[in-house]
């Protein structure tokens, strides 16, 4: 299927360092992605990424989920503050916040989030120290939709990356984002490009077909592809 001939708005959300969040902004700086990043979110102020999307000239706000005085609330704000910029899509990039179910059926299929694991392994929290526990010879990591359920939407794309045994959950982490790097620009792409979607029966379908597992990205694969 060809791009559409404007580019796909979109709002990424993030809470700290924003190096996925600079792999997609560096991707459409090189015109390899056919998407314009309307708004940076984040939900902490201290946010390393909200300089990085100041840096390239996009629109940088904080929702500070600590004055709120519950979820709901603060899921409100954040949608009010999504909608201004009415994006195609939201893109959570370490976004480290759990959304209400209500927030998520509001985006169903028009929300990603990257995992630092193979998804359905490690989901939630510390996953790298829970790979190297696990004595799993594989790790990776994966973009998946989001759904109410946490990091248990369907799986797109997934890089894996192997375990050496002499590893730390710094190795591991490195090795790991090196491959989130090349996987959420991807991704988004395919759905940019009408390509990716999640349909009404809650199946990622890319190019037409149902994904029964999700696409692997091998290192021999090109960065965008
Ligand atoms: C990444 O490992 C991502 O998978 C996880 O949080 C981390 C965010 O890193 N959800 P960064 O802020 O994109 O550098």
């Amino acid at each position: 299927m060809n791009a559409p001939a404007s580019p796909l708005p979109i709002v990424i959300l993030i809470s700290g360092r924003g190096s996925n969040l600079q792999s997609i902004i560096d991707a459409v700086a090189s015109d390899m992605l056919p998407v314009e990043i309307r708004a940076v979110i984040s939900n902490r102020p201290v946010a390393e990424g909200l300089q990085r999307a100041t840096q390239a000239g996009i629109p940088a706000t904080v929702i500070d989920h600590s004055l709120y005085s519950d979820r709901a609330k603060f899921d409100q704000a954040l949608r009010e503050g999504i909608e201004r910029w009415q994006p195609g899509l939201i893109v959570l990039a370490g976004f480290m916040r759990i959304l209400t179910a209500g927030f998520v059926h509001h985006y169903q299929g028009r929300m990603l989030n990257i995992h630092p694991s193979l998804l359905p392994d490690f989901p939630g929290l510390r996953t790298h120290q829970r790979a190297l526990e696990s004595g799993c010879k594989q790790h990776g990591a994966s973009i998946h939709f989001v759904t109410a359920a946490v990091d248990g939407g369907p799986v797109v794309l997934q890089a894996r990356v192997p375990v050496y045994q002499q590893d730390t959950v710094t190795t591991l982490a490195t090795r790991v984002l090196e491959q989130e790097h090349r996987l959420y620009p991807l991704a988004i792409r395919w759905f940019a490009e009408q390509r990716l979607r999640l349909d009404s029966t809650g199946h990622a379908v890319l190019d037409d077909k149902v994904l029964t597992e999700p696409v692997i990205l091998t290192p021999e694969s090109g960065t965008l592809c």
